[in-house]
């Protein structure tokens, strides 16, 4: 089997290579597009707090846990389980686990691709001019009519689909290091001149306070869900995109501190792209609970009034797409590599049938954008039903299990050989995925359905 799967999906070329593409995949539209609008949906301080512990308190250890049950099995998530749950003489049925996250990421990547191509949508209106407008109002009127048409929506998500398969095709390695290398930076320059706008706004003091003075009379269960949730689907834990990169990963590597690298990374984007937005909301009047249309109508108005702003926007919308592009590719990956192993397809044919089963359900959501928006499941539309299903219940119950799998299950003797930590290193880890996070992410869940 060893033989085979190497043979299928090989190695990262170095450890550079893995940090690169697992902070290509945790660095998207997670960071600046969903945590500035679920910050302002939120309330603000609290829910940013409660979103960096879970970053710091299980999104850590368990991102550790998932590099490293890759790196042990070293084939999709699916293969993975099965061969470490009859390592550990556990129960096979371990490997439900690994449906479950390619599941997650197939109705993830459905709606991803939807916004996605929204950011591709405003690469062409920032060139032609659609941002010189300085009234705000003409710029929601933008969004909102490119939220009214299924045409224009459709047209993008389809490009975005295609060039995701494309690029996944090809294998993980080829582009993606590259693409991750020269455009990350960029984006993360781009934020701080963003940052740097923001603070010429007039209301940068009460941007930042709304971030960072927390008020917790304003969150409830369900934000401590979200808040929770969002800590899994930025870092793109619990459905087994970092655990099929982990497989790829030489032995040898220091997973812990690839995580931290990882994560501070990515928490640092978020917040950037925080502190970017929220003054520009303050300052304009503009309602911070806006919803998924918020970067799309506060971003266009510094761009409309910045010097350079052409450029910068063009540039701003160009970096977010590519940014959701290393992220879609890891969402689709545990499927594509699972068609691979068991239904000996070839790369080519697994990426056109998970990608076209996957486009179908991506029209869908468009449609509750607009001519399917009175549709509501549990008061949501398509889109708000499938975010919260995925990022909301089936991530941190994957991160659940795999905290389970490590803790309790997996032989500690092994976990300790493949994290190589320091003695000191690993009883901290070892106690928070076997003691902190389980009982943390199970009380999370009665609190929501009420039992206390
Ligand atoms: N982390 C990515 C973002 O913030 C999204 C993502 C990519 C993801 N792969 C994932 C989320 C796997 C959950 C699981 O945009």
């Amino acid at each position: 089997m060893t033989d085979k799967t190497q043979s299928i999906h090989k190695e990262w070329s170095s450890r550079f290579a893995f940090i690169l593409a697992a902070t290509g995949s945790a660095v998207g539209l997670g960071n600046i597009w969903k945590f500035p609008y679920i910050t302002g949906e939120n309330g603000g301080g609290a829910f940013v707090l409660v979103y960096l512990l879970c970053v710091a308190g299980l999104g850590v250890p368990i991102m550790i846990a998932e590099i490293m049950m890759g790196r042990r099995g070293r084939q999709s998530p699916v293969n993975t389980m099965q061969t470490l749950a009859r390592e550990a003489g556990a129960d096979p049925r371990w490997h439900y686990l690994g449906w479950m996250g390619m599941a997650a990421g197939f109705l993830i990547l459905a709606y991803y691709s939807v916004i996605a191509g929204w950011s591709m949508a405003y690469i062409f209106k920032a060139f032609f001019g659609g941002f010189f407008s300085s009234d705000a109002a003409d710029i929601k009127a933008l969004f909102d009519d490119l939220m009214a048409s299924p045409v224009q929506q459709i047209f993008w998500h389809t490009l975005f689909m295609v060039i995701t398969m494309q690029v996944v095709m090809r294998g993980v390695r080829g582009g993606l290091e590259k693409a991750v290398r020269f455009f990350m930076p960029a984006l993360f320059f781009l934020l701080l001149i963003l940052v740097g706008y923001a603070m010429t706004s007039g209301s940068y003091q009460q941007g930042l306070d709304f971030l960072f003075t927390p008020d917790f009379s304003k969150i409830d269960a369900d934000a401590v869900l979200t808040a929770m949730g969002h800590a899994f689907f930025t870092l793109s834990l619990g459905m087994g995109a970092i655990m099929v990169y982990g497989s790829y990963l030489p032995g040898h590597v220091s997973i812990a501190k690839t995580t931290f690298f990882i994560a501070g990374a990515d928490t640092v984007v978020a917040l950037l792209a925080g502190i970017a937005i929220f003054p520009l909301v303050f300052a304009n009047h503009l309602e911070v609970a806006s919803g998924p249309g918020l970067i799309f109508q506060t971003l266009p108005l510094a761009f409309g009034h910045m010097g350079g702003g052409w450029l910068f926007g063009v540039l701003f919308f160009l970096l977010l797409f590519v940014a959701a592009l290393t992220s879609s590719i890891s969402l689709i990956e545990p499927g594509v590599a699972w068609l691979v192993e068991n239904r000996d397809m070839d790369r080519a044919k697994a990426c056109v049938w998970a990608g076209s089963a996957c486009w179908l359900l991506g029209v869908a959501v468009v449609f509750s954008f607009n001519i399917w928006a009175e549709y509501k499941f549990f008061g949501k539309n398509l889109f708000g039903l499938l975010d919260y299903l995925t990022a909301n219940l089936m991530l941190p119950i994957g991160g659940l299990c795999i905290a389970v799998f490590t803790g309790w299950i997996m032989k500690s003797a092994h976990a300790e050989q493949e994290l190589e930590l320091p003695a000191e290193g690993f009883k901290v880890w070892y106690v928070l995925i076997r003691n902190f996070a389980p009982p943390a992410v199970f009380l999370v869940f009665l609190h929501v359905i009420g039992v206390f």
